[in-house]
C-alpha cells in the first residue's frame, strides 16, 4: 500500500484517484475547485466516465479515498505526488502551463516542510523537454532542495481515452514512464506491477514524445481514413470496406516496418500513385489536404539530408546505394539519386 496524493480532479486525475484506491493505495485527491473536493469526499464523481461512479463511491465508503484543497497537507501525509492538471493549449497553439507552473511551486513550498523521501511524478501531457526545462528547477526553486537527490521526479504519461477511462486504466494500451531518480523509479514500478503488459521504462523526455507521437499518430489515422473516405465516396466506392481490408494487412499496411524514422520513400510506384490519388480527389473536387502534404513533406526529407550533408563543406561525398532501396537496382524516383543530383548542382 503507498499513500499517494493526486493533484487535479478532473477527467484523468478522478480515473487515476479511484483506480489507485481500488488497487489498496491510500489516496488523497487534491484540487483548487472546493465543489470537485466535496463531490469526492460525499463519495461522488464530480465526472462522467463509465465505472467511476461505483469506484468513487466504494473506495470513499472504505476510507481509501479522500479529497482536500490543502496542498501542503497532501504533501506532507503522503509518499508519492501523481500530477493530473490541465495543460491547455494557448492561442499560438503552445503548451499552456500556468496550471503546472503554479502547482510545482505549492509542492516544491510543501517538499521544504516534509521530512523523508516524496517522489513528484507529473501526468499531465507536456511537450518533450517541459519536465528538464520547467518542472524541475520550479520544484527546486521553490523547495530549496536538490531534485533526483532531496526529492524524487518521474513522468508518467497518461494515455486512457475517455468514455473507456477505467478498462483503460486497467488494461493499458501503454505504460511508459521515466525517473530522475532510482526510488521513484522503484514506486513507478511498483504502482504498475499488477498492470498487464510490457513495461517501457525510458528518460524523461522520451516519456513526454512518446505521447504527442501517440496523439499525433491517432489523430493522422484519423484523417487518412476521412481523407480516404471521400475520395472513395467521390467514384462511387465504399470507403468503410476499402479501409477495412486494408487494415487487415498486417504485413505491409499495417507494418511497423513503414513506421521507423529514416529518409524519403521513392520508387516506381509510390510516390506515382500518390500524385494520382491526389490528381483524382482534385478533379472531383475533395479536398485531400494531407496527402497533399505527404509529397511535400517526402520532398523536404531529401532538402534536410542535403543541408545536413552541406555541413561538412568542402568534402568528397561517398553514397552506400544510390537506388530507392535495398535489393533492387530500380533508380526511378530514388530519393538518394535526388540527393545526390542536389548535391552536384549545388558544386
Ligand atoms: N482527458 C483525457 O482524456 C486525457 C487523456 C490523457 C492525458 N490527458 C492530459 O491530462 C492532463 C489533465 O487533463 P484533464 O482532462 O484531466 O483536465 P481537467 O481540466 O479535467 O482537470 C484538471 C483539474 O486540475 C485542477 N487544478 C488546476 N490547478 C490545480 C492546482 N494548483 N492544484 C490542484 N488542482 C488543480 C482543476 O481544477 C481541474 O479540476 C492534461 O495535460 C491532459 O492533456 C488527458
Amino acid at each position: 500500500m503507498v499513500r499517494v496524493s493526486v493533484f487535479g480532479i478532473g477527467y484523468t486525475g478522478t480515473v487515476s484517484a479511484a483506480c489507485l484506491a481500488e488497487q489498496g493505495h491510500q489516496v488523497v485527491a487534491v484540487d483548487i475547485d472546493p465543489a470537485k473536493v466535496a463531490s469526492i469526499n460525499t463519495g461522488r464523481t464530480p465526472i462522467v466516465e463509465e465505472r467511476l461512479d461505483e469506484l468513487v463511491s466504494t473506495n470513499h465508503a472504505a476510507g481509501r479515498l479522500s479529497a482536500t484543497t490543502d496542498i501542503a497537507e497532501a504533501i506532507l501525509n503522503t509518499d508519492v505526488s501523481i500530477v493530473c492538471v490541465g495543460t491547455p493549449g494557448e492561442d499560438t497553439g503552445a503548451i499552456g502551463l500556468s496550471y503546472v507552473t503554479a502547482l510545482c511551486r505549492s509542492i516544491g513550498a510543501a517538499l521544504a516542510e516534509r521530512k523523508g523521501h516524496h517522489s513528484v511524478i507529473m501526468r499531465s501531457t507536456l511537450v518533450p523537454g517541459t519536465m528538464e526545462s520547467v518542472c524541475v528547477p520550479e520544484l527546486e526553486r521553490a523547495s530549496g532542495l536538490k531534485a533526483g537527490a532531496n526529492f524524487g521526479v518521474g513522468y508518467f504519461p497518461e494515455f486512457l481515452r475517455e468514455g473507456t477511462a477505467v478498462a483503460d486504466y486497467f488494461e493499458p494500451c501503454l505504460i511508459v514512464y521515466g525517473a530522475m531518480d532510482d526510488p521513484t523509479m522503484t514506486m513507478l514500478r511498483d504502482l504498475n506491477a499488477a498492470l498487464p503488459g510490457e513495461h517501457h521504462a525510458v528518460d524523461m523526455k522520451t516519456a513526454e514524445m512518446i505521447k504527442y507521437t501517440s496523439n499525433s499518430w491517432r489523430a493522422t489515422k484519423i484523417t487518412f481514413a476521412n481523407e480516404i473516405g471521400n475520395i472513395a465516396k467521390s467514384v462511387g466506392v465504399d470507403g468503410q470496406a476499402v479501409m477495412k481490408i486494408l487494415c487487415s494487412d498486417h504485413e505491409v499496411a499495417m507494418s511497423p516496418y513503414f513506421l521507423r524514422p529514416g529518409f524519403s520513400f521513392g520508387g516506381s510506384c509510390l510516390p506515382k500513385d500518390l500524385r494520382a490519388l491526389r490528381f483524382l480527389a482534385n478533379s472531383n473536387d475533395v479536398a485531400a489536404p494531407l496527402l497533399q502534404g505527404v509529397l511535400e513533406a517526402n520532398e523536404n526529407q531529401i532538402v534536410r539530408a542535403e543541408a545536413l550533408v552541406k555541413r561538412f563543406e568542402g568534402r568528397t561525398v561517398g553514397m552506400v546505394g544510390i537506388s530507392f532501396k535495398p535489393g533492387t537496382d530500380d533508380l526511378r524516383e530514388s530519393p538518394l539519386a535526388a540527393l545526390a543530383s542536389r548535391l552536384l548542382d549545388g558544386g
